[in-house]
């Protein structure tokens, strides 16, 4: 009693003093009066600090430094920004360093863990480079509070955590895929931390910890946030039970089971979220009760027992509802109309049919509407606008008809909206065009027309409008657009004009797409190095004249470069080089008039190099770069006036074009809040194709149509994941090499109008994929081969080889010189082909330049179909809009909602 009381009086002291020395509690001029801060802590404090030099790149973990006060050596460190201290002993006992830029590794030798009095530490959102989680953080024995989220720690969780039993509060979300936290120290943490109310691990892998040993963490427990730890098996129902919890995040378990329990809830439980998981959940008249605590629920991509929807009108409590995902079918439930506290309503996904129901318009509590990507037909109901709160309208991919209704524009919070991928008609509204804090406009792939209204929002930062049928010129206002991110207008009814030089003005441009419709004029010089965000520049299919913009600075992002089809002329400029991120360019079907541009080979990500139909001409001389093209997955040069021998030194550098590739995914670019598709034009079997994705198995190598000499080279056979050759319409000569029978993934091969001669190679039998074979108009000569595909084609693919005999061809051939009898089981393969393959031989004929047919991509792969759609809207208003939630902690990764 005694001894506290003469601490208080102490205290007091103390306080007094320090607020008398401090007045304002602001000065950091301490140098004339006590320091309450022992020396050796500020030293550890600043040795800590200096052992990251360099600050971490903003757009690691993007979060806005706070203004700081600086550390300064000589000041009492307590009153450094940052830092508290408990005020009798001037012990440093809070360090809260989130978001301070650090950067490197954290060493177990760090000065930080001299700091044993630190009761709450914070060291997230700063960049550690994968460091491991030292354990030394388990001599910090007063710590009640430790935050390391998204700190980018990696390896295992030291077992030494557990020696930390007075923590409160631990948090080691969102760091490195690579953080792992095994069973032994799981299992002790759960024992030693009995305080532990908050335990976030999101993203933590802990795929080895048993989903029933979650039951040993402390019962004082209120949020448990494990989504995506890759935790399989079943979950206790009893977990659910616990009378303090309060928020449950399991989102991402996709092995983890068990069932939601129906009876005996505790009725603390405000936030649910189960998504993806195997968890299921009962809706029936008796349980639903059971959920009345909860305000949050997200139950997408789950596994529903009983599909009474309309038993979620009953819980009238829910402010956040998230279903997406699920294919749930039939029409919205008209009983949400009764949910009136929403906010929240993430109905994506689903398959719902029939019209959007009018008892939503009357959820005015309304901020985020998600119907996309359903079948919801009719108009959009004008009444949509008595949402006033809402900031997300999306109701992309639906079947919605009629004109956008200009009420919406009442709506003035909104911040994204979203229609397109509809069959939206008339004229968009020009108040549109004027909504204080739209960010985003998303009306592409619609049926609207007219000419563009000036832009008078000056918030927007992604436009697109693309895929409509809009004409007239781009309203001058877009280029004071000053946070303009996106714009794309592609493929409309032909909007003209001259592109100006303005537009060099908008300095955040990413993604810049004019392509396919009727821009004339020049290309504004300044293009090439207006902005160094752009990622994206397509003006491909337009009239555009003169040069290729020849400035490109030192230090640029752009991935995507593309002026196909316009009137350009000139060179193709050198300072290319210096898009050293450049994937894809094509400058196809244009008047350039060059040698071949061999500088691209120093580029190191290239892709994709389309040249053709232009004027080039000289030989190509082999590469001086050592990894040259290594990346090449789609290289046409065809249509021009190159000469000399085929590049083999090239080819033996294709690297990417050897391996097999089994990815399945497709070329884009990928950052925070854009995705952008690569989409490319191709020759694809003999037609023009548009493939609208580039999926990175797609290979091909066209030099058709120009003027190669020579034999073709044994070492093209080791291009082992060609699709697709064209050689065809050259002066090659000498005998097909039969190592092209080691191009097994060969779906086309095209080898016509050479003077190619000898035999058709046996091997060539082997190409168990080819769908078209041309080998006309060459001196070939003997019998063609039989069997597999070669049972299909047919006369085409070989007249005009006088040599030539046997099967499919009338000529039959010479006793002793004959084809090998047709296998007995011909009748039987080639049906196999028919019906299990799904396609027919194709015969062709065509000459340079020319194809016949558009046929707009469906990606053929091995007789699978790739589904496409181009989705900008999920990977970015979507992405965006979740940093835009006000609340709700807890949502970074992945996309969900
Ligand atoms: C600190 O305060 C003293 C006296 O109050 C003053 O003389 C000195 O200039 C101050 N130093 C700084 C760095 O502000
Ligand atoms: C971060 O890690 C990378 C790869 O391990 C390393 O090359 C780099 O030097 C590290 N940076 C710092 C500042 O430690
Ligand atoms: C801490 O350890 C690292 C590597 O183990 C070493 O590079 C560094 O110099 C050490 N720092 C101190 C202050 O001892
Ligand atoms: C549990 O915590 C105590 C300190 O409170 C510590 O001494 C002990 O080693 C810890 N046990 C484990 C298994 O970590
Ligand atoms: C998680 O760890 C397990 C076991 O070490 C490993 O097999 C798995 O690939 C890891 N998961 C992820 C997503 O890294
Ligand atoms: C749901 O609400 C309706 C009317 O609002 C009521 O008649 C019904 O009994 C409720 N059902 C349950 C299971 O609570
Ligand atoms: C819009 O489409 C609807 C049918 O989908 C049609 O009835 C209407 O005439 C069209 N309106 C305009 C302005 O094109
Ligand atoms: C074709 O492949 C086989 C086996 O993969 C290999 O032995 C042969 O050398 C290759 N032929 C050519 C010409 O590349
Ligand atoms: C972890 O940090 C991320 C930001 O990187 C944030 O969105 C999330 O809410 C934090 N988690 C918790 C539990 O605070």
């Amino acid at each position: 009693m005694m001894g506290s009381s003469l601490l208080l009086a102490q205290f007091l002291c103390l306080l007094l003093f320090h607020s008398h020395s401090q007045p304002a509690h602001s000065s950091s001029n301490f140098s004339s009066s006590v320091q309450l801060c022992p020396r050796d802590q500020s030293l550890a404090l600043l040795q800590f600090k200096n052992s990251f030099p360099m600050p971490s790149s903003p757009s690691t973990f993007p979060c806005y430094p706070p203004e700081k006060v600086l550390w300064k050596e000589g000041t009492d460190c307590c009153t450094w920004d940052g830092v508290t201290c408990n005020m009798k002993t001037g012990h440093v006992i809070g360090l809260d360093l989130g978001c301070s830029m650090l950067y490197g590794t954290l060493h177990s030798n760090s000065t930080l863990f001299s700091l044993h009095h630190l009761q709450k530490l914070d060291l997230s959102r700063n960049d550690f480079n994968r460091s491991v989680i030292s354990s030394s953080f388990g001599q910090f024995l007063h710590l009640t509070h430790l935050n390391l989220n998204s700190s980018n720690f990696a390896g295992q969780v030291p077992p030494e955590i557990s020696h930390l039993s007075r923590l409160v509060s631990l948090d080691l979300s969102s760091n490195s895929e690579e953080l792992m936290l095994e069973p032994i120290s799981f299992n002790k943490l759960a024992q030693n931390l009995t305080q532990l109310r908050e335990l976030y691990l999101g993203g933590v892998n802990m795929s080895l910890v048993v989903p029933s040993s979650l039951m040993n963490l402390s019962s004082s427990l209120s949020s448990l946030q494990l989504w995506r730890c890759g935790l399989k098996g079943e979950l206790p129902d009893n977990l659910f039970r616990r009378s303090n919890l309060q928020w449950l995040d399991l989102w991402s378990n996709e092995g983890l089971t068990g069932s939601f329990p129906q009876y005996n809830l505790s009725n603390a439980l405000s936030h649910l979220d189960l998504s993806y998981t195997r968890i299921s959940i009962h809706l029936e008249p008796d349980s639903i009760s059971h959920l009345k605590s909860v305000e949050e629920m997200y139950l997408s991509g789950c596994n529903f027992v009983g599909s009474n929807l309309d038993l979620l009108g009953n819980l009238t409590q829910l402010i956040e509802l998230g279903l997406k995902d699920n294919q749930l079918g039939g029409q919205i439930p008209f009983s949400l109309g009764k949910l009136k506290q929403l906010k929240y309503l993430h109905l994506g996904n689903n398959s719902f049919i029939g019209p959007i129901p009018d008892s939503l318009v009357k959820l005015t509590q309304l901020e985020w509407l998600d119907l996309s990507y359903n079948r919801l037909i009719g108009q959009i109901p004008f009444q949509i606008s008595r949402l006033s709160s809402l900031t997300a309208l999306l109701l992309s991919n639906n079947q919605l008809i009629g004109p956008i209704p200009s009420q919406i524009s009442r709506l003035s919070g909104l911040i994204i909206l979203d229609l397109s991928h509809n069959l939206l008609n008339g004229t968009i509204p020009s108040s549109l065009f004027s909504m204080p804090s739209l960010h985003f406009l998303l009306l592409n792939n619609n049926l609207l027309y007219g000419q563009i209204s000036p832009f008078l929002c000056t918030s927007l930062q992604y436009i697109n409008l693309s895929f409509n049928k809009l004409y007239g010129q781009i309203p001058p206002s877009v280029f004071k657009l000053e946070h303009l991110r996106l714009l794309r207008l592609s493929s409309n009814d032909k909007l003209t004009g001259n592109i100006s030089s303005v537009i060099c003005e908008l300095k955040f441009l990413e993604i810049l797409d004019l392509s396919n419709n009727g821009f004339s004029g020049f290309i504004p010089q300044c293009l090439g190095n207006f902005s160094d965000g752009l990622l994206v520049l397509h003006l491909g299919g337009n009239n555009l004249h003169g040069n290729i913009p020849s400035i490109y600075s030192e230090g640029n992002d752009l991935r995507y470069l593309n002026f196909n089809g316009n009137q350009l002329n000139g060179v193709i400029p050198s300072s290319i080089i210096n898009c050293v991120n450049l994937e894809f360019l094509d400058l196809g079907n244009n008047m350039i008039d060059d040698t071949f541009p061999s500088f691209l080979e120093t580029l190191p990500k290239l892709k994709v190099v389309i040249l053709r139909s232009n004027k080039l001409h000289g030989s190509l001389k082999g590469p001086t770069v050592k990894d040259s093209f290594s990346k090449l997955q789609i290289f046409d040069l065809s249509n021009n006036s190159l000469s000399g021998p085929l590049p083999t030194e090239y080819f033996n550098n294709f690297k990417a074009m050897m391996s097999i590739d089994q990815d399945m995914d497709y070329m884009r670019t990928k950052n925070e809040s854009t995705t952008y598709v690569f989409s490319v034009q191709l020759a694809w079997k003999g037609s023009k194709t548009v493939f609208p994705k580039i999926q990175i198995a797609l290979t091909t190598l066209d030099l058709s149509c120009n003027k190669f000499t020579g034999k073709i080279p044994e070492s093209l056979g080791k291009l082992k994941s060609l699709k697709q050759l064209n050689l065809s319409h050259n002066s090659l000569i000498g005998f097909i090499q039969p190592s092209l029978g080691n191009l097994t993934n060969l779906e086309s091969l095209d080898l016509s109008s050479n003077l190619l001669a000898g035999r058709i190679p046996q091997e060539l039998v082997d190409l168990t994929f080819l769908q078209v074979l041309n080998l006309s108009y060459n001196q070939l000569e003997g019998p063609i081969p039989l069997g597999k595909q070669f049972n299909t084609f047919e006369n085409g693919s070989y007249e005009g080889n006088l040599g030539l005999c046997g099967f499919p061809l009338q000529v039959k051939c010479n006793k002793g010189e004959g084809q090998q009898p047709p296998p007995s089981n011909f009748e039987k393969e080639d049906s196999m082909f028919e019906e299990g393959f799904g396609w027919k031989a194709v015969t062709m004929g065509y000459g340079c330049g020319f194809v016949f047919g558009v046929s707009i991509g469906y990606v053929v792969f091995r007789a699978r179909k790739a589904a496409w759609f181009v989705n900008m809207v999920e990977d970015s208003a979507h992405q965006y809009g979740k940093r835009l939630r006000r609340k709700n902690a807890p949502r970074n990764g992945g996309r969900r909602y």
